[in-house]
C-alpha cells in the first residue's frame, strides 16, 4: 500500500507558485485573490484563514471580505462587482456554503469567470465538460494533480465517484471522462452503493460521513482517494473512509488530514497564478497594439 502524500504534492507546487511569483513581480505583476466570507461559521473561518495564509507564503496580494449573515444579497453582489472591476484582483471566491437568505448561484453567476478561480461559474462548468481550457473547480483538480504525480493511469478504469456536488463529484467525474475513464456517480438515492464500490478500481469519496466506505466495499488493489473532512466529537478529523481497515486492502490510498486537503489549497493558488498570468497576456496585448497604433501599424 502507498500512501499518497498531499502535503507533500501541495508544498512542492506552491514552491514552484512562488517561483513563479517572483517574475510575474519582476515584471510589475502581484497576483490578487480576494475571499468574501459571510457569517461566522467557524469551519469556513477556518478554510478561509487558511488560504489567506498560503497566499501569503507565495507572495500573492489577498483581502478578505468579511460580511455577517444579516447581510444582503444586493450587498455581496455589488461587493464582487467591484471585485470584478478592480485591476489588482485576479481571482475572486466566495467561501461557501452562504446563509438560507441568499441564492448561491445567483451570487457565483456575478463572478467575471476570468477571475472565477474557484471554478464553480457555469461558463467554467460548462467548459470543463467540453474538455477545454478552463477553471476548474479546486478538489477535483487537486485529485487529478495526484494521480498525474503518482503516474496512475486513468484510461479504461472503472471510477466510481462517491457524491454528487456541483462542487467535487460533477466536476470530478467531467475531468475523469476527459481522461477515458469510465465513471459512474454515486449518491443519496443510489439503491446499494456497495455494488458500484466494490467493483471499482479507483474509488473517489466526498460526502461528508465518516467511515461512509469500509473494507468489505473495497475491491483488493483498489485506489481510494478520500476528499471527506469530519470532525469527530472527540476533536479527531477522519475522512469518508474507515481508514484503519480500508487502507491494507488497497494499493494506494489518501490519508486525512494530509491527503486530498492541502491539495485543494495549492490549487487555488495555481488557479489564481493562471488569472494573473491571463492578466499579464491581455497587458503584454495592450502594450504592443498602443505601440502599433502610434507608428500607424494599427487603427
Ligand atoms: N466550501 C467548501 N469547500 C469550498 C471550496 O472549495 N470553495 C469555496 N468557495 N467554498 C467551499
Amino acid at each position: 500500500m502507498i500512501l499518497i502524500d498531499g502535503k507533500k504534492l501541495s508544498k512542492k507546487i506552491e514552491a514552484n507558485i512562488k517561483t513563479e511569483v517572483e517574475e510575474l513581480k519582476a515584471n510589475g505583476v502581484v497576483p490578487g485573490l480576494a475571499v468574501i466570507l459571510v457569517g461566522d461559521d467557524p469551519a469556513s473561518h477556518t478554510y478561509v484563514s487558511m488560504k489567506e495564509k498560503s497566499c501569503k507564503n507565495v507572495g500573492f496580494y489577498s483581502i478578505v471580505h468579511k460580511m455577517p449573515d444579516t447581510i444582503s444579497q444586493q450587498e455581496i453582489i455589488e461587493t464582487i462587482e467591484m471585485m470584478n472591476n478592480n485591476p489588482r484582483i485576479d481571482g475572486i471566491l466566495v467561501q461557501l456554503p452562504l446563509p438560507k437568505h441568499i441564492d448561491t448561484t445567483k451570487i457565483l453567476e456575478v463572478i467575471d469567470p476570468a477571475k472565477d478561480v474557484d471554478g464553480f461559474h457555469p461558463y467554467n462548468m460548462g467548459r470543463i465538460v467540453e474538455n477545454l481550457d478552463a477553471f476548474a473547480p479546486c478538489t477535483p483538480v487537486g485529485v487529478m494533480e495526484m494521480f498525474k504525480e503518482y503516474n496512475i493511469e486513468l484510461e479504461g478504469k472503472d471510477v466510481c465517484v462517491v457524491g454528487a456536488s456541483n462542487i467535487v463529484g460533477k466536476p470530478m467525474a467531467a475531468l475523469l471522462l476527459n481522461a477515458n475513464a469510465t465513471v459512474t456517480v454515486t449518491h443519496i438515492y443510489t439503491k446499494d452503493l456497495s455494488s458500484h464500490t466494490k467493483k471499482a478500481d479507483i474509488i473517489i469519496v466526498g460526502v461528508g460521513v465518516p467511515g461512509l466506505i469500509k473494507a468489505n466495499m473495497v475491491k483488493e488493489g483498489a485506489i481510494v482517494i478520500d476528499i471527506g473532512i469530519n470532525r469527530l466529537e472527540s476533536g479527531k478529523l477522519v475522512g469518508d473512509v474507515d481508514f484503519e481497515n480500508v487502507a491494507s486492502k488497497c494499493s494506494y490510498i489518501t490519508p486525512v488530514p494530509g491527503g486530498v486537503g492541502p491539495m485543494t489549497i495549492a490549487m487555488l493558488l495555481q488557479n489564481t497564478l493562471k488569472a494573473a498570468k491571463g492578466r499579464t497576456k491581455w497587458k503584454t496585448f495592450y502594450i504592443s497594439y498602443t505601440i502599433f497604433q502610434q507608428v500607424g501599424l494599427a487603427q
